[in-house]
């Protein structure tokens, strides 16, 4: 997902069409191709998980469907779109509601480059009177998505950028990688100094997006709650060193091949401790799915986060209304394991706190309810299907 979710407006800075490969069928992928189409991109589906793009006939700079409102991602289209037309016009982002989420680092990063920027009437308008040109960046905290929009308004600037204390998260490599096959000059990636050298063009090509290692880490966490043997496959998974860690650390049994993992688990988890951090510590995204195991392990947990600070609140006391015993205090959850959770109707807040609630409901003795599944639908695909293929009794309930 947040590969994919970088790697489709970035296709606005091709001059001919682009086929992607491997994309997830998950709503915010659909979302950001409808808002590409709604600009004058020719967007064509050959199958659920590839898509062709033609950015040529896009004449706008400004993204005006209001659905962008609601996606994080949709964020991406400012550093697309500088990239192309030295402008760019794209609402205030939504996404996930986990407290305040600034882009004080992203707009330092359009400013070094050369742009002027205002917020008005909820629209951010980015500009620069002539050619972007190159700079040095310093993030002062490690952004996912400033280094990623700096990337994309730097690649075809004037001269080298140098974005240091970059994030590392494998979407970064992937799509410096995608920017690479369409002939940018971008080095370092995946370590904390990336440099960017603009070109004056870029071309269209086929990419295939890598598997998502939280939507694979989220499975693990499952099997690891629930207990069971599974093989995931078209995993890549030196990118889940980082989750299978800590899954190890609490009693699962981890075996990594060259594009899966076997995962089993049987017998009583042990408690932990993890802390997020930015790549490669252990993901904020992963931290809900974790805490269930938690949860259920022998002996008293704690999980500390360091990213969002209120994404507790998006799950903890739904998991108590489980028979979950946490406590939260500061960055800090004290998770005193329990047996066995009980069945309840329960709320998703957020699409990992939804996905959280699915992997307790299917731990738990009884029927869960798990409320506001769009959330999840964010990013995951046919989460339904592939628990039914291993045995759970779920279905989506329209209501
Ligand atoms: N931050 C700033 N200023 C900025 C940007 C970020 O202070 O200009 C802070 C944030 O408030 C946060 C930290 O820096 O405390 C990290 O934010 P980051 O920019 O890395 O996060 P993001 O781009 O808003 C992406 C993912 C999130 C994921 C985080 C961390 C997308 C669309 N979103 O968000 O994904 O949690 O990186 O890895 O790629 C999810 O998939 O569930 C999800 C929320």
């Amino acid at each position: 997902k947040n590969a994919a979710v970088a790697i489709i407006p970035a296709t606005i800075l091709a001059d001919s069409p682009c086929r992607l490969e491997n994309l997830p069928d998950i709503s915010d992928v659909k979302t950001l191709t409808y808002i590409l189409e709604d600009m004058g991109a020719k967007v064509d589906y050959l199958d659920r998980h590839t898509v062709e793009i033609d950015p040529r006939p896009v004449e706008t700079d400004t993204v005006s469907a209001d659905i962008a409102r609601r996606i994080r991602a949709s964020y991406y289209f400012l550093g697309a779109l500088l990239g192309r037309y030295h402008k760019a016009v794209v609402p205030m982002p939504g996404g996930c509601n986990f407290g305040i989420r600034p882009i004080d680092q992203h707009l330092k990063g359009f400013a070094a480059l050369g742009c002027d920027y205002s917020l008005d009437n909820g629209m951010i308008a980015v500009s620069s009177p002539g050619d972007l040109h190159g700079s040095s960046i310093y993030l002062d905290v490690v952004t996912v998505g400033a280094t990623m929009n700096i990337m994309l308004a730097a690649v075809k600037a004037r001269g080298l950028t140098v974005i240091e204390n970059a994030a590392r998260e494998p979407h970064i490599v992937d799509l410096a990688n995608f920017l690479n096959t369409m002939g940018a000059r971008i080095s370092g990636a995946g370590t904390d100094t990336v440099k960017i050298r603009g070109v004056n063009s870029l071309r269209g090509g086929t990419y295939a997006i890598i598997p998502d290692q939280i939507e694979a880490g989220t499975y693990l966490a499952a099997v690891t709650a629930v207990g069971g043997n599974v093989l995931v496959q078209n995993v890549i998974p030196k990118h889940l060193e980082c989750i299978t860690g800590k899954l190890q650390d609490m009693g699962a049994k981890v075996i990594p091949f060259d594009d899966s993992i076997r995962i089993i688990r049987s017998g009583r988890l042990r408690s932990s401790t993890a802390k997020t951090r930015p790549y490669p510590g252990f993901p904020t995204d992963m931290q809900a799915q974790v805490c269930v195991c938690m949860a259920l392990a022998n002996g008293t947990s704690r999980m500390t986060e360091s990213v969002y600070e209120t994404r507790f609140f998006g799950y903890c006391s739904e998991l108590e209304s489980m028979g979950a015993r946490i406590s939260i205090e500061s960055k800090t959850a004290t998770v005193v394991g329990v047996e066995q959770l009980h069945g309840a109707t329960v709320s998703a807040h957020d699409l990992r706190a939804g996905a959280a609630l699915v992997i307790a409901g299917l731990a738990a003795r009884g029927t869960t309810r798990v409320q506001n599944i769009h959330f999840v639908e964010r990013g995951y695909e046919d989460l339904i299907g592939k628990l039914t293929a291993l045995g759970a009794d779920i279905k989506r309930i329209e209501e």
